[in-house]
């Protein structure tokens, strides 16, 4: 089977109901990235970032994946499909696609704020355990903190990320600004053999490269798109 990339950011839960960054009323809109995204923030005033995402976090169950998560999902009856999202909820595994790489965290995951990316410390939160709270320790003793890339931290997998884009037949771009690196860059593997479609319903920098097959529409409606062209590509 070709093997299909497909990156996402926060426009492609847009339809799901949760809120983007940049867009008029994002969430950069409403807080100060420095202040709820950021290591030093964090250092600052853990529990103001706690708080922040157990917000973010209490909102999941209410929202469900829109049709585009689950013609992304479907796409895996037809491809070798990884998706590579910058995007914090779990919308495209509850869609049903089964190989997500999480650039920037997990909403639904905590781990250890003395070692944040030690396997050992990470825990899975649930219903009925939503919230962190400041005292909530990790296995290590440290405080308890969201499973979430804070700009001026690493993004341990983007080396993974960036091998699968190597090896893509086809790559896809669906609802990101490709403002933040070093996701943006992950363009920059694809292979010059792969086509590259950007689904978003504004212009983004990169149309500007040529590489890109723009459709300019909303994620389910372009993957509805999309899907038909990708079919037809699967046959043959
Ligand atoms: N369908 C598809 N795309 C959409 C839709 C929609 N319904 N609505 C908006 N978009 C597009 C916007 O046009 C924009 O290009 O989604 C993109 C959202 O861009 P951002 O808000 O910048 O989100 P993103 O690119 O994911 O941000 C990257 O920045 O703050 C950090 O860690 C955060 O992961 C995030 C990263």
């Amino acid at each position: 089977m070709k093997k299909l990339v497909i990156l996402t950011g926060a426009g492609m839960s847009a339809e799901s109901g949760i809120s983007t960054f940049r867009d008029s009323g994002g969430l950069w809109e409403q807080y100060r990235v420095e202040d709820v995204a950021t290591i030093e923030g964090y250092i600052r005033n853990p529990e103001l970032v706690i708080n922040f995402y157990n917000e973010r976090r209490r909102q999941l169950p209410a929202v469900k994946p829109c049709r585009g998560h689950e013609l992304v999902a479907a796409l895996e009856q037809y491809f070798d499909v990884t998706v590579i999202t910058q995007n914090v909820d779990n919308l495209h595994e509850r869609a049903g696609s089964t190989k997500v790489i999480h650039l920037h965290g997990e909403l639904m995951k905590a781990t250890s704020t003395r070692n944040p990316n030690d396997p050992s410390q990470i825990i899975t939160l649930d219903a009925d355990h939503m919230d962190i709270h400041m005292g909530d320790k990790a296995a290590d003793g440290s405080q308890l903190r969201p499973f979430i890339v804070w700009f001026g931290e690493a993004v341990p997998e983007i080396e993974r990320a960036a091998e699968v884009s190597s090896e893509a037949d086809i790559y896809v771009v669906i609802g990101t600004s490709l403002n933040v690196y070093p996701a943006a860059g992950l363009v920059q593997f694809v292979p010059e053999r792969a086509p590259i479609y950007l689904i978003d319903p504004k212009d983004v920098p990169w149309t500007a490269n040529h590489r890109f097959r723009h459709i300019k529409k909303g994620a389910s409606e372009g993957m509805e798109e999309l899907t038909k062209m990708l079919k037809l590509i699967a046959e043959d």
